[in-house]
C-alpha cells in the first residue's frame, strides 16, 4: 500500500487547476446506461472511484474508455441488470446504476453496499424513491432486487431523518426520466451535483424543473439520446485546495472553481483570517494573518459542506482559541481526530461535535487514512506540521483526489508518494 511523506512547513503558492467533480461524474457515467447511445464526457476526474464505476459499466456490458480526462461511452446493445458485490463493497456510489437500469431495463439487481468509516449510511430513501414510481423492491441475498413493467410518475417525499438526500434525489431522478406521466421530487438534495446530473440528462432530451431547487419536477419522454456533456469543478477539492492555501500562510489561485458552489466554504475561510478574491471561474487565497478560531456546523447545500468538515478541523487545531466543528450528517465522520492528536493537536470529540483548543505547532508523525476526507485532513496537517508526516493507506486519497501530490509539489509542498 503507498504512503506519503510530507516535509511541512513550505508555504503554498503559485496556482493549480480545480478537476472536475467527483461526485457529479459518478452518477452520469450511470445515468449513460438509461439510453442505447454514444456520450463524450468531458472533465472527467482521474481517481480511482471514477475507474471503480468505469469497471461497473464494463461488468454491465457498456463500453467506456477514458482518455486524458475525456471519457467515451457507448451503451448500444444489450447490457446486464446486475452490479456485483465485489465491485459495490468498493464504492458505494455503484448503487447509482440502480434507478438507470430499472428505468432502461425494467429490472435490476444491485448489490447492497453495507458498511462505511463515516456511518451506517442507509439507502431506504433510494427504494423509497424508485418504489414510489411503482417498482417492486426487495432486498433478497445481500441484493436490492427491483423489478417494474412500467414506472409511473408519483409525488415522492424524500425527506429522511437526517435531512435531504444527495444519492436518493439523483437516483430517483434518473429513474424518473422516462416514467409515464410526471414525477415530484419534494425535499430533493439541492447540491449542484444534484444539478450538474439534471443538466446532463436535459441535454439528453428529458424534461427536468427545479433542481437546485428542494423541489424536483420531471416529465417523463419516451426516449433519450447521447450527448456530449462537460462536469462541473469539483467543489469539495477547491476547498480542500483553499484551506491547504490556508494552513501553510500561502498564496494561491485556484482555478477551474465555480465561486458560488464554494461560498460557504470561502466565508470561513475568510472569518479565520485569509483575504480572498474572485473572479469568474478562480479565487485566490492569501493568508498572512494568526488563524483565527471560528466554530462550523455541516448542513446540506448551500451549507457548510460535511465533505469539508475533517479539513477544517485540521486548520482550526492552529487556530488561536477555541473552536468547535459540529457534523451531524455522518455519525461516525471524525476518525482524523485521534490522528490529529498524534501530530500534537488537541481535540477533544463529543458524541456529534469536537472541541478544538487551538495549538502553535503541530508535529509530524506516522498517521493512518480512514476514508477519504479524513485523509485530505491529515495531508492539510502534514504540510503545516513540523517535521516529517507518514500518511499509510492513501488509496483512500487516491479515490477523490487527482495526483494531489505532484499538483502540490507544484505549488511548493515537499510530498512524495512512498510506493509498496
Ligand atoms: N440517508 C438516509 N437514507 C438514505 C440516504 C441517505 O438516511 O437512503 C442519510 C445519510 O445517512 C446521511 C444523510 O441522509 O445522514 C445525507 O446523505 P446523502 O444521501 O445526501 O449522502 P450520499 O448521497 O450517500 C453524497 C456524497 C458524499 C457527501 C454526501 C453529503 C457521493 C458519491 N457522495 O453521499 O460524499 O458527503 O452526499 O453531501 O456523491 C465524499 O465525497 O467524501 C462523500 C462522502
Amino acid at each position: 500500500m503507498d504512503k506519503f511523506i510530507i516535509e511541512g512547513g513550505n508555504k503554498l503558492e503559485g496556482e493549480v487547476e480545480v478537476k472536475g467533480a467527483k461526485n457529479s461524474t459518478l452518477p452520469i457515467l450511470a445515468a449513460t446506461l438509461l439510453t442505447e447511445d454514444k456520450f463524450i464526457i468531458e472533465n472527467i476526474p482521474r481517481v480511482r472511484d471514477i475507474f471503480t464505476m468505469k469497471r461497473v459499466l464494463e461488468t454491465l456490458g457498456a463500453s467506456i474508455s477514458i482518455k486524458k480526462d475525456t471519457a467515451y461511452i457507448d451503451t448500444r446493445g444489450a447490457i446486464g441488470y446486475e452490479a456485483p458485490y465485489e465491485l459495490v463493497k468498493q464504492m458505494r456510489a455503484s448503487y447509482y446504476v440502480l434507478g438507470p437500469l430499472i428505468s432502461r431495463l425494467g429490472r435490476a439487481r444491485v448489490s447492497l453496499p453495507g458498511g462505511c468509516a463515516i456511518g451506517s449510511r442507509p439507502i431506504d430513501l433510494h427504494i423509497k424513491g424508485i418504489k414510489a414510481l411503482g417498482a417492486d423492491i426487495s432486498v433478497v441475498h445481500g441484493y436490492i432486487e427491483a423489478y417494474a413493467e412500467n414506472l409511473e410518475g408519483s409525488n415522492i417525499q424524500l425527506k429522511g431523518a437526517s435531512g435531504p438526500s444527495v444519492g436518493a434525489t439523483i437516483n430517483t431522478m434518473m429513474a424518473s426520466v422516462k416514467a409515464n406521466g410526471v414525477t415530484i421530487i419534494e425535499s430533493a438534495a439541492k447540491e449542484p451535483e444534484v444539478v450538474d446530473v439534471a443538466d446532463f440528462l436535459i441535454k439528453c432530451g428529458a424534461e427536468i424543473k427545479g433542481a437546485g431547487s428542494n423541489r424536483i419536477e420531471i416529465k417523463g419522454v419516451d426516449n433519450l439520446s447521447g450527448c456530449e456533456y462537460r462536469i462541473i469543478p469539483d467543489r469539495i477539492e477547491a476547498g480542500t485546495l483553499t484551506v491547504a492555501a490556508a494552513i501553510t500562510k500561502g498564496d494561491v489561485v485556484i482555478k477551474n472553481v465555480e465561486p458560488i458552489h464554494i461560498e460557504a466554504i470561502v466565508d470561513k475561510t475568510k472569518e479565520i483570517g485569509a483575504d480572498i478574491s474572485s473572479g469568474e471561474d478562480w479565487i485566490a487565497v492569501k493568508m498572512t494573518s494568526e488563524i483565527k478560531p471560528t466554530n462550523i456546523e455541516t448542513s446540506p447545500y448551500p451549507g457548510f459542506p460535511t465533505d469539508m468538515q475533517a479539513q477544517f478541523t485540521s486548520l482550526l487545531t492552529l487556530a488561536d482559541g477555541i473552536s468547535i466543528v459540529k457534523d451531524k450528517i455522518f455519525e461516525e465522520r471524525f476518525m482524523h481526530v485521534p490522528e490529529l492528536v498524534r501530530m500534537g493537536a488537541n481535540l477533544k470529540r463529543e458524541s456529534d461535535y469536537v472541541i478544538i483548543k487551538g495549538v502553535p505547532y503541530l508535529s509530524g508523525a506516522q498517521v493512518m487514512a480512514s476514508d477519504l476526507r479524513a485523509s485530505a485532513a491529515l495531508l492539510i496537517a502534514g504540510l503545516a506540521a513540523q517535521g516529517t508526516t507518514e500518511i499509510s493507506r492513501i488509496y483512500h486519497i487516491d479515490r477523490g483526489y487527482e495526483n494531489i501530490e505532484e499538483r502540490l509539489s507544484k505549488l511548493g509542498a515537499s510530498i512524495w508518494r512512498l510506493r509498496e
